[in-house]
């Protein structure tokens, strides 16, 4: 076959000459492969990409290029079989001319053109993405360490001097019982805040159940207007044939009520909004570096306002533990976010600019299949 990069009305204002130029003006590499597999079309970022020239490449197989063994080759072949794209993230892809580099390789059938496809791959944008997840665990792993530690450190010995204290008061003149019940409630005090903090201990077993997202954010709704956000204006965009996600309720409900609960307090005060909206969206796989587990998170639940928006120097580490804003906020509502999403295997991104801030969870489907461990 043949495949050539031409105009569909004939070149009318755009022919095949200013296709390529195009073309070649994209930052991502891209390949065009015919139905047997061989490279018909390479742009310019892909000559750079693959170190080798375009004539080169247009007259090799792709399997001359990439490890056979590659997710890529399962990807076209879904594709063609399918007929519709595909992305997958977080793909390693290690080969002698690319050396090791993690991307996101997207597929797309070529209408007209049965098993063609078009092959792009994107170094960064996802995948900076993705790091981020990654580093935001990272975060709270260091938060699971601590709150450990303190449960160890800090409880154990705070339960003693509660004790002492308790047994001071029953001998203490009034004057002096002032300051034992001062001890108790300070040490009481210290003790929900540890508690507080048990929340990250290590606990990769969730009980993995079908869950109703609609019932779960109906319920965070719920909570919310009865409180934090009674003068929030809410709309919700529910896609009502969602099938049920696989995860831990009660975990969920923590997570979206963190999220809602933000969304409320940086709306405005008059006209605030929040936007609940749920899809389904196919061709989004997550590729767990090292694992080579590859986890399809078709659900998407975004929660939107119309805030001011997350300052810039905020944004690399806002889910970091400890970073807020507020004047009484522990910056721990978005690292427990990331905490439970990463736990169930999904992951959590936003997008923010004045007037308009989003948070997207992307989460897996219950299939009936899930071992418990997440
Ligand atoms: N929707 C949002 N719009 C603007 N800024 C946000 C939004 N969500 C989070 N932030 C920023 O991220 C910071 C961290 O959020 P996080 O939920 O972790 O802690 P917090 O809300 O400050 O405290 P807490 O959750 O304990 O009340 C917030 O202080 C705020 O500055
Ligand atoms: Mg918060």
């Amino acid at each position: 076959m043949n495949l050539k990069l031409v105009h569909r009305d004939g070149g009318a204002g755009m022919g095949e000459g200013r296709f390529e130029t195009v073309l070649n003006a994209l930052a991502d590499p891209i390949l065009v492969l015919n139905a047997e597999g061989g490279i018909a079309y390479a742009n310019l970022a892909a000559e750079q990409f693959f170190d080798a020239s375009q004539s080169w490449l247009c007259s090799r197989a792709l399997s001359e290029l990439i490890p056979n063994d590659s997710p890529v080759f399962a990807m076209i072949a879904q594709v063609c079989a399918q007929g519709s794209s595909l992305s997958e993230y977080g793909v390693t892809l290690e080969t002698p001319r690319t050396g090791s580099r993690l991307v996101t390789i997207q597929v797309a059938p070529i209408a007209d053109e049965p098993g063609a496809v078009a092959v792009s791959f994107h170094d960064r944008s996802i995948a900076f993405k993705m790091t981020r997840q990654m580093d935001s665990r990272n975060a709270v792993r260091s938060v699971t360490g601590m709150a450990a530690l303190l449960a160890h450190e800090v409880k154990n010995p705070l339960s003693g001097i509660r004790g002492a204290a308790q047994l001071l008061e029953t001998a203490a003149s009034t004057e002096d019982r002032k300051l034992t019940r001062l001890i108790c409630d300070e040490t009481d005090r210290i003790c929900a805040l540890v508690d507080r903090m048990e929340v990250f201990s290590e606990n990769p077993f969730i009980e993995r159940e079908a869950v109703n997202i609609h019932q779960v954010l109906g319920h965070v709704r719920e909570l919310a207007q009865s409180g934090f956000a009674r003068y929030i204006r809410f709309r919700e965009r529910y896609d009502p044939s969602l099938p049920p996600v696989s995860g831990d309720r009660d975990q969920l409900v923590q997570v979206f009520l963190n999220l809602v609960k933000n969304a409320a307090e940086a709306a405005p005060k008059q006209g605030g909004e929040v936007t609940i909206t749920t899809g389904y969206q196919h061709g989004l796989r997550l590729s767990t570096p090292g694992s080579g587990a590859r986890t399809h998170l078709p659900l998407v639940v975004s929660i939107e306002d119309n805030g001011e928006g997350i300052p810039d120097d905020l944004r690399p580490h806002l889910f970091d533990p400890f970073v807020t804003t507020k004047a009484g906020g522990t910056g721990l509502g978005l690292p427990l976010v990331a905490k439970i999403i990463g736990d169930h295997g999904g992951i959590v991104e936003f997008t923010s600019e004045p007037g308009h801030t989003v948070f997207r969870v992307y989460l897996p489907v219950y299939t009936g299949s899930e071992k418990k461990n997440g």
